[in-house]
């Protein structure tokens, strides 16, 4: 008697863990597969922030076009506190990245784009990013007119 009812429980017990198993997993897949920029994961190296990030607008080559500056080859650059405000702050069609990278990220892209693309070869350091970002003003988030 108890092992009949023992039986008929499990009969409804698995199929309701099957079910149940595949909607956790469906649900744990879907919260993976989506987000905005903030969710991209990219390592410490100029080179993969460039090449994750940048290349997007600013072209593999960093040559930009069609509204895209060049970052190859700009004078701009040569400033370093104007590069990585830049990063941190945006201008216009350029996202600022404050909230997306760390600022090791930012001085590893930043030296990169700087020595790579240009001939700017003094490294920009974790502390340039965290000097500039403390002298900012406002950021775009606080900013109540951006
Ligand atoms: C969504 C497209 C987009 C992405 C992604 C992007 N940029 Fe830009 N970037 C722009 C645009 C558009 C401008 C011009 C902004 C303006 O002047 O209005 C710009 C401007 C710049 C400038 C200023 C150039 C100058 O001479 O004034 C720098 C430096 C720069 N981007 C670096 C980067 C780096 C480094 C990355 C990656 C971390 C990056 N950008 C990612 C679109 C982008």
């Amino acid at each position: 008697m108890t092992r009949r009812r023992m039986r008929r429980a499990s009969a409804i017990a698995l199929p309701l863990a099957a079910i149940l198993c595949a909607w956790t997993v469906g649900g744990r897949a879907q919260d993976t597969a989506g987000g905005g920029p903030s969710s991209v994961k990219v390592g410490g190296e100029g080179k993969e922030v460039f090449e994750t990030i940048c290349q997007a607008c600013h072209l593999a080559d960093a040559k930009g076009g069609s509204g895209i500056p060049a970052l190859a080859g700009n004078t701009h650059l040569a400033d370093k506190d104007f590069m990585v405000d830049i990063l941190l702050k945006g201008r216009g069609g350029m996202p600022w990245f404050n909230d997306m990278l760390t600022p090791k990220q930012i001085a590893a892209v930043a030296t990169y784009v700087r020595s790579h693309f240009n001939s700017y070869s003094e490294p920009v350091t974790e502390a340039d990013v965290q000097r500039i970002a403390g002298g900012a003003k406002a950021s775009p988030r606080d900013c109540a007119t951006c």
